[in-house]
Order: C-alpha cells, then sequence, then structure tokens
C-alpha cells in the first residue's frame, strides 16, 4: 500500500492501508506545523482532499491554541502547552523548538519522511510514516539529527503523536499489572487530563505493558484506535484528553527526567509507534495485531513452537546432571519436544547469591561440562535449551572481581542489589563483546537450540560516565544487537525472553525472540486473567504457558490437572512440574493431553482468536481459535457456585451455511453454532470446581 500526496493539495499525503487512511500535511502558511487531518477507514480517492478542510486552528485565545492536539510530532516551543513529543534544549539554555517544513522524502511505495529543520539551531527532524500492504497497521517512527557544531540536550524524543477524531469515544483498554500478575486488562474512561503510562524500570516491566486502544467499542462490534510502541526498555505513553476535548495520545522510549545528550553531527532514530485502526470491537483489534505481529515482527512466525520442559519449578537452583536428565526421561514419554535447563548450572550458582556472570558450566556439578546431559537429552529426541541471564552479574563473582566498572553506577553512589544482582551496562562495547562471545561460544559448544533469555532487576543507580542517560537507550539497542547477531550466527537457534516472568514483553522484543515467558505466577486460574491481558495485543504463539504442580508452589492453589493443561494449551504449551513427582494416571493423563495439543498446536498458534465471553478465571469463559477449516474452543468454568454458567456458547466468525462436524462426528451448520451455541459439558450446572474442556471442530461441507 502506498503513501500517496493528496490530489489538488499541495503539501498533504495519504498513506492508505487496506481498510484505512491516515491523512496528514503541512498545514500552516508559515509551514511550521505538520498534521493529521484524518485517521479512519479508507476513504474513496475524491474523498481525501475533504478530510484536510478546517484543520485550521477554530478557537484561538490567549490560553489556548489547539493545532498542536493534531500534530504529527508536538514540540516544546512556541504556542503550545498540550504533552511535548519532542523537547530539547540548544545551546544558552534555548528551549523552544521551531522546525519549519523542508521536503519529503520517498523510501520507496510505502515509506515517506518529512523533513523539517530548525533553521536557528540545526536540529534536522525526520516524521516516518509507512504502511504496508497485509495490514492496517501504520508505523512512525523519528529521527533527528544535529547539523550544528554544537551540543544539544533532548528532553524527551517519542516516536510520535496520534490524535483520534472526533466522538471516537474516551473509554480504553491497557495492562497494568506486577511480578506475578503481569498483563491484567484495565479498562475505564480516560479523564480528562494527562494519563501515563511508563516504565522507568530499564525494561517493559511488569506494572505496564506500552500500548492503549480507545474506543467506545465491545469486544466484537465497534471502533478502536490503538497505538503500541515497539520498545523493549524504559517508555513513555500519555493519552490525553483535553479539556477543550481533543483526545491523542504520544508514545516514546525513555520516561520522563532523562537527558540525551546529542553531540554535533550525532543522530537518534526512535523505535516504531505503531497505529492501528479497526472496526469490529476490542476481539477484531487484537487479531489485527496478532497478524500483524505474524507479518511484520515475529523472526518465526510460521514455525510451529515445541512442546517444552523447563526444570525451575522442579528443581529450583538444585541443577545436577542425573536430576536433569531423570526429568528429561518423564518429559520425553509425555511427548515433550525441548528441554530448557534452567538457572544454577553455572559458575558457583547454587543460589542467588553467588556465581551470575561466570558462565561455564558449575564444576561441580557438571565436571564434564553439558555435553553428556545435552547429548542424554538428544539421545531421548528432544531439542536442547539454556537458561541465561546475560545482562546481569552477582558482586560475588569472577566477572565482577575482574570488571566492577562494567556495572551501572555513578562515582561516589552506592550500588544497591536486587535478588544480589547489579546490572552490566550493555551500552558499552567491551561488555556486548564479552557477552556475545560466552553466548556464541555456548551456543556453538553444545549445539544449543533455544535459549531462555533472563532479567531479573530493574536498573538502579544507572550512571554511565561516558553515555549519560543514553544507556536507557544504548542498553535495549545493546540487548537487541547481541540477540539479532546470535541468530545470525544461529540460523536455528530460537529465544525465549523472560524478565522475572513477563517483564519484558513487547513488540520490540519479539522481533528477535519467538516466545515470551508470560509470568512466574503458573496458577492457572490467575492465569486466564494474565493470559487475557497478553492477548490483546500478542499472538499466542509468542505466549509461553507452563503446567506447574498441584497445588501451585506460588499460590497455593490446587486446580485439576485438566484445567491446568486447558488454561495452558491456550498458548504455546510447556510444562514446568516435578514430573518425579507425578502419579502414573498424572502421567498418563498429560501424555494425552500433550498429543491432544499437538493435532490443535497449529490452530491454536497461528489461528484468529476470539475471547467468546466470560471473565476469565473468575466465571464461566471460553476463547476460539479458527484456522482454515479447524476451529478450536477450549471452555473453563472455575466455581460451580460463583453464577449460573450460560446454557450455551455461541462462537464466532465461522461460516454459517457451512457444516461442522466435532470429535464424536456430531454435525451442526455453522449458523447454529454462532446464533444458537454449543452445550459445553464443563459449564452443567452442578459439578465439581474447575471443569473445563477442549471442542475440536472441523468444517466438512462448504455453505457456498
Ligand atoms: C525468573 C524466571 O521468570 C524464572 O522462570 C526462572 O528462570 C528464574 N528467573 C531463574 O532465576
Amino acid at each position: 500500500m502506498p503513501v500517496i500526496p493528496v490530489p489538488g493539495r499541495q503539501r498533504t499525503w495519504a498513506a492508505l492501508t487496506p481498510a484505512t487512511a491516515y491523512v496528514f500535511g503541512v498545514e500552516s502558511a508559515d509551514d511550521t506545523r505538520v498534521v493529521q487531518h484524518y485517521w479512519g477507514p479508507r476513504l474513496p480517492g475524491a474523498a481525501l482532499a475533504e478530510v484536510t478542510a478546517g484543520a485550521t486552528a477554530w478557537f484561538v485565545t490567549g490560553f489556548h491554541d489547539p493545532a498542536d492536539a493534531t500534530e504529527l510530532l508536538p514540540v516544546d516551543g512556541g504556542r503550545r502547552w498540550g504533552v511535548p513529543s519532542l523537547q530539547a534544549v540548544y545551546p544558552g539554555g534555548v528551549r523552544s523548538v521551531e522546525l519549519s517544513f523542508e521536503r519529503a522524502v520517498e523510501h520507496g511505495p510505502g515509506e515517506l519522511e518529512l523533513v523539517l529543520r530548525d533553521q536557528v539551531h540545526g536540529l534536522r527532524v525526520g516524521l516516518g510514516v509507512r504502511v504496508h500492504d497485509d495490514t492496517d497497521v501504520i508505523e512512525r517512527w523519528t529521527e533527528v539529527t544535529n547539523e550544528s557544531g554544537e551540543p544539544v540536550h533532548l528532553l524527551r524524543l517519542d516516536s510520535g503523536a496520534w490524535a483520534l477524531p472526533e466522538q471516537a469515544g474516551t473509554r480504553y483498554a491497557g495492562v497494568a499489572g506486577a511480578w506475578g500478575r503481569e498483563t491484567r486488562l484495565h479498562r475505564g474512561e480516560l479523564p480528562v487530563g494527562e494519563t501515563t503510562f511508563t516504565s522507568r524500570t530499564g525494561t517493559t516491566s511488569h506494572r505496564a505493558n506500552p500500548w492503549i486502544m480507545i474506543g467506545d467499542a465491545g469486544e466484537s462490534g465497534g471502533e478502536v484506535w490503538s497505538v503500541a510502541l515497539a520498545w523493549s526498555g524504559s517508555w513513555r505513553l500519555t493519552a490525553q484528553r483535553r479539556p477543550e476535548g481533543d483526545v491523542a495520545v504520544t508514545a516514546g522510549f525513555g520516561h520522563d527526567g532523562l537527558t540525551w545528550p546529542l553531540a554535533p553531527g550525532a543522530a537518534l532514530r526512535t523505535p516504531p509507534v505503531l497505529g492501528l485502526h479497526t472496526t469490529g470491537g476490542y476481539g477484531a483489534a487484537s487479531r489485527a495485531w496478532h497478524a500483524y505481529a505474524r507479518g511484520h515482527v515475529l523472526p518465526t512466525p510460521a514455525e510451529e513452537r515445541p512442546v517444552l520442559y523447563n526444570s525451575w519449578e522442579a528443581t529450583g537452583f538444585d541443577v545436577t546432571e542425573d536430576g536433569q536428565l531423570a526429568l528429561a526421561r518423564r518429559a520425553a514419554e509425555l511427548g515433550v519436544e525441548l528441554f530448557v535447563v534452567d538457572d544454577g548450572w553455572f559458575g558457583a550458582r547454587t543460589d542467588d547469591t553467588r556465581g551470575l556472570g561466570d558462565w561455564w558450566p558449575n564444576p561441580d556439578r557438571f565436571p564434564q561440562g553439558l555435553g553428556k546431559l545435552f547429548d542424554g537429552v538428544r539421545d531421548l529426541g528432544m531439542r536442547t535449551g539454556l537458561w541465561v541471564e546475560p545482562e546481569m552479574v552477582n558482586p560475588d563473582s569472577d566477572l565482577y572481581r575482574e570488571h566492577p566498572d562494567w556495572t551501572l553506577h555513578y562515582p561516589g553512589r552506592r550500588r544497591d542489589t536486587m535478588r544480589n544482582q547489579l546490572v552490566l551496562n550493555f551500552g558499552r562495547d567491551d561488555v556486548r563483546a564479552w557477552a556475545l562471545a560466552w553466548l556464541d561460544g555456548l551456543v556453538t559448544e553444545y549445539g544449543l537450540d533455544y535459549l531462555k533469555w533472563d532479567m531479573n532487576r530493574s536498573f538502579s543507580q544507572a550512571g554511565w560516565a561516558e553515555g549519560g542517560d543514553l544507556l536507557w537507550i544504548k542498553h535495549t539497542l545493546g540487548v537487541y544487537a547481541i540477540m539479532d547477531e546470535l541468530r545470525a550466527r544461529h540460523p536455528g537457534l530460537r529465544i525465549e525472553s523472560c524478565s522475572g516472568g513477563g517483564g519484558r514483553a513487547d513488540l520490540g522484543i519479539l522481533r528477535r525472540t519467538d516466545q515470551v515467558w508470560t509470568s512466574d505466577n503458573t496458577d492457572a486460574r490467575d492465569r486466564q486473567a494474565i493470559q487475557e491481558g497478553f492477548s490483546y495485543l500478542y499472538p499466542a504463539s509468542a505466549m509461553s504457558c507452563w503446567v506447574t504442580d498441584g497445588p501451585n508452589p506460588v499460590t497455593g492453589r490446587e486446580v485439576p490437572l485438566r484445567y491446568r493443561f486447558h488454561v495452558a494449551m491456550a498458548g504455546t504449551l510447556g510444562i514446568g512440574g516435578d514430573l518425579t513427582r507425578w502419579s502414573e494416571a498424572e502421567l498418563a493423563e498429560a501424555r494425552e493431553l500433550v498429543a491432544a495439543y499437538k493435532e490443535v498446536r497449529p490452530v491454536i498458534q497461528h489461528g484468529e482468536l476470539r475471547r467468546l465471553t466470560g471473565t476469565p478465571g473468575v466465571t464461566a469463559s471460553a476463547v476460539q481459535y479458527t484456522l482454515g477449516d479447524r476451529v478450536v474452543v477450549l471452555a473453563y468454568n472455575p466455581y460451580k457456585l460463583d453464577e449460573r454458567p450460560p446454557r450455551r456458547l455461541r462462537l464466532e466468525g465461522l461460516d454459517p451455511d457451512a457444516v461442522y462436524e466435532d470429535g464424536a462426528g456430531a454435525r451442526r451448520h455453522g449458523a447454529a453454532l454462532m446464533h444458537h451455541g454449543l452445550t459445553p459439558a464443563s459449564w452443567a450446572p452442578f459439578g465439581p470446581d474447575y471443569r473445563s474442556e477442549m471442542v475440536v471442530l472441523r468444517r466438512v461441507q462448504d455453505g457456498s
């Protein structure tokens, strides 16, 4: 899809996607404002010019000039009092940024860059807009270059601002949480004022996730405008609902209070910020995001994620060759395809107080290295995976004793540890070179198929004598660079992003990882809520879910094995329990469920998701996946007395005239399944807590 000049209008363009249009251009006579005229459903070509009329500030007072509400990048300067997307301090303390439009540069048919310049201070600002022909997601970015001979300091550099049209609505959806309860869905009314979602942790964070959806829509009807930032370090997203009525969102990397020095000749490019307009409610918005992730983000979108086993909950730090092999034998019998050895295999790491940073096999536990263990795993027919935490160091480690200067720190300030660890500065060339060397060495030596890349603490005392606050950007870029290089050197390598559970899940990390550890909380009931929020933006193939022991080690809750499986089967299935303690009956049930998952795996991992009904983990609820002729429904009923479950479950998105057959051979029309519904056995009014089921349907007769 192209970005085209709007016919009959000077310096005005339309970015066209299959179903939407985004119209923008130079609005003011003095060239100083580039505004968004329109963002919504696709318009006929002849109508494009019409939507560019009337953007000029219609009611300017001495206290308010509404023009910046629609600017692509409102700056801190001139008559603007909203949230600035670009703030700079020029020599002499001059703060007012004055940009004027210079030219438009085409980078191919789908990408346009508008070049603006602060003539006095030599700051070049590029505003990029990019569209694709298979998605309605519009990608934006900003790049600033200091073309003056003097340093400039940036206090804010967002990727872009997005304005919502009139009557778009003021209801929003987003996620918030904490360790063990990540990505919990939050919906509400945007208050008049400025609502900021942010991370100051150096990671995407457990507390918030960099996206927002706005629109007075339901799950399956209504317009939704979404904005998401593809970035894995600190970030800020502000939605402003102005008292005058405008609603706009600006988002970018870094949190408030940072200062980024831009030396003469230096440039800084933001990560992409993505905008998406959809009709069809929050469900359709999620499906469009999933399709975008598959089409433009994930490195291996078409691959089926293997069923993995991870030893962490079973062994903690108590990792031994015999112990791991005992688990591996049981895992292989269940049908597991990838065996991941977690924390505790290296250096002097027998608990969390020491050894982090010393990335060689623990000489007491693995005197001959990890070769025998991984050979054993391969002999059992499984792929091999290993846990690493490259960005961290325990002060009690050889690495720290040798390189205390490699951690984030300020001279004369404390270095506070968390989980007994400090953060290594991945902005530094020497630290990155060291990390790449040992990671590459491990993957090569053991022929590893999979790395679980963990990151277990937030930044603090984040000083860097050479780079200053650029650390917050360069650390993340450093992590990206190493992951990218590892993948380039080892095309078969797959990576899981983990950060003390789900602290680093975003569209930036997913460009170089295949899946994300969703949460350390593996309690099936809690997980349902966590997974619901995760599913708003990220596809099921990226959502790592384990079945662990009962009672759950985190919450103590006892949930039947089948229910635990059915919850974990809603994403990429893994097993994380102590299989040496599972009974024969449990192992047999697990074997049957793993086989059932593999049968439907392509539908769940790559199909279209529909959140059918209910409050996951609280009331009867169900999710549906559709791929081609196949439909998979996972239905849950956590409590018998909570409230009467619905009698039937209405499916969505089927062909009304086609006939679908279930596993028992019963046939029903799509129309009946959608408008009348099927009757989940697990929703029968009386029965034990935590009942669940998987219904598999296949279209056997076309309606056409
Ligand atoms: C945090 C992760 O989320 C866990 O799965 C586990 O890998 C531990 N770290 C290991 O220290």
